[in-house]
């Protein structure tokens, strides 16, 4: 951010553009057939059917040019590749851990951890859960116990650190289930469906003084570190003349283990579980080479395992830590300005959409953050996704499980979205909401057992003031304020 002269604070871009990809831009009518073919569910448009792709920041952030030249410098071996050995000084250099495993994205390090850790009964405590997360401990037998603090569920919030975890409740968990029922304390980094909200160090480091006293390792989920740790700068007292590099190096040495997602924080498309603990390299090291690749690959490209490297470097990079948090804060205060209801404060990942607060007349069941996602696509051709009831799977007996948040994320993946795409979707977001009445409800049409929310196919329904065909009368009255070709 840089201060104006007006007293403003802007996301100042510190890269400058070399390649670019020509966007498309659907008409309403074409944007209504395409929500409609996709079973209203974002997840299933195809990119020629969108302008903006706000649906995730997953393997879809700009990578420098550092690593595209070092992509190109790959080895491809099989057993014993130079990119691997890269990544892993880049691992030791940054993260402090001696050992690096690697695998081709972050759910399937989860699902390593899952297997050589979770057992059935278990509990595994965490700040938040993560969608793979959660399916890979359940798989495993285990239960996930969110323990946020319960300020997190407030979306209209002034508390800097919502990703915190209660302290009180995990201290009572422990007490009921008993230590040895816990296989470890999960914190996930900058929590992703609290709407991108980080923790604090004073936070992590109580979390790993209760491990100490009962014997339980810590995992944190670095997927999203350089965000948490660009937060920590930025909000905790204490740590503002600290580097993004020594913030990254303390949160990691209050873990025993950490894994992540290469697609977010680093740019890159693959994944790794890393460790100072050798009995725990060694535990794991096994498993690599059944569900993942070889050791020195673990089911990535040697090219993506060489940009991962580089990006590794890069996140501790002030700038590259900021710029997506950055421009969500602005994001999130041209919509706060329009009045629409928005997770606050502003965390990473993208802006968060508060459904509940938008579209008061819908009930959980009835997916509002599901309905306002597509809503939104139809007037505006912008891709988010739903975080609510519809991404959490029903319990085991059939019960819905209802999410205390529905929030719709439009993700700003980094480096990739300009002030002008920021301004065109407040713009219609605020259009919409001024229209909010006209958004009905969702119900299933066919819904999966797992993970529903990625290949699940709804149908509008009516709800309050809006009738079953929702879909077409917002597309009719967008058409009368705007015009058939926007
Ligand atoms: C916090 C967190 N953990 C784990 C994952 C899973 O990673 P992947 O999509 O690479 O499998 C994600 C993905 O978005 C995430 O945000």
């Amino acid at each position: 951010m840089i201060k104006l002269s007006d007293g403003r604070s802007l996301p100042l871009d510190m890269h400058k553009v070399k390649t670019v990809q020509r966007l498309p831009f659907p008409t309403v009518e074409q944007r209504l057939g395409a929500i409609r073919e996709a079973g209203f569910n974002t997840f299933l448009l195809r990119t020629r059917d969108m302008f903006l792709d706000m649906l995730t920041d997953s393997g879809t952030n700009a990578q420098s040019d550092a690593q595209l030249a070092a992509s190109m410098e790959s080895d491809d071996a099989y057993a014993g590749s130079e990119s691997f050995y890269k990544m892993a000084d880049a691992v030791r250099d940054v993260f402090g851990c001696d050992y690096t495993l690697p695998a081709h994205q972050g759910r399937a390090a989860e699902h390593i951890i899952a297997k050589c850790l979770v057992k059935p009964g278990d509990v595994i405590p965490m700040n938040q859960h993560f969608t793979t997360t959660k399916a890979h401990f359940t798989l495993a037998g285990g239960t996930v116990e969110e323990i946020c603090t319960d300020e997190a569920y407030n979306t209209d919030s002034s508390c800097l650190f919502k990703g915190n975890l209660d302290i009180e409740k995990l201290k009572k968990l422990i007490a009921k289930h008993g230590a040895d029922k816990i296989p470890f304390i999960r914190m996930e980094s900058t929590a992703n469906l609290l709407g991108g909200q980080p923790f604090s160090m004073a936070n992590l480091k109580e979390v790993r003084a209760i491990a100490d006293q009962y014997d339980i390792p810590v995992i944190v989920d670095t997927s999203l570190v350089a965000d948490n740790a660009y937060m920590i700068k930025r909000r905790e007292p204490g740590y503002e003349q600290r580097t993004i590099a020594e913030i990254i190096k303390e949160i990691v040495s209050m873990a025993d283990i950490i894994y992540m997602s290469g697609r977010k924080s680093t740019t890159s498309r693959g994944g790794l579980i890393a460790t100072h603990k050798k009995e725990i390299h060694d535990l794991m090291a096994p498993l690599v080479p059944v569900y993942e690749g070889f050791l020195t690959y673990g089911g990535m490209s040697t090219r993506e395992i060489e940009s991962m490297a580089v990006g590794i470097r890069e996140m501790t990079d002030e700038y590259c830590a900021g710029c997506a948090v950055d421009l969500i804060e602005y994001f999130v205060s041209r919509l706060a300005e329009k009045g629409i209801p928005v997770v606050k404060p502003a965390g990473g990942v993208g802006a968060h959409i508060d459904a509940m607060r938008f579209l008061p007349h819908l009930d959980h069941l009835q997916y509002p953050a599901g309905a306002l996602a597509a809503a939104i696509f139809i007037c505006s051709g912008v891709r988010g996704m739903e975080r609510g009831t519809v991404s959490m799977d029903r319990d085991i007996d059939g019960t819905e499980l209802v999410s205390e948040l529905e929030l719709v994320r439009l993700a700003v993946p980094r480096r990739a979205f300009t002030m002008s795409h920021i301004e065109y979707a407040v713009d219609r977001i605020a259009w919409l909401y001024e229209h909010r009445e006209m958004i009905g409800g969702l119900a299933w049409d066919d819904e999966p057992k797992i993970l529903r929310f990625f290949l699940g196919r709804l149908k509008p329904i009516a709800a309050g003031k809006a009738a079953a065909n929702w879909d077409e009368e917002l597309a009719q009255v967008f058409i009368r304020d705007f015009s058939l070709d926007m």
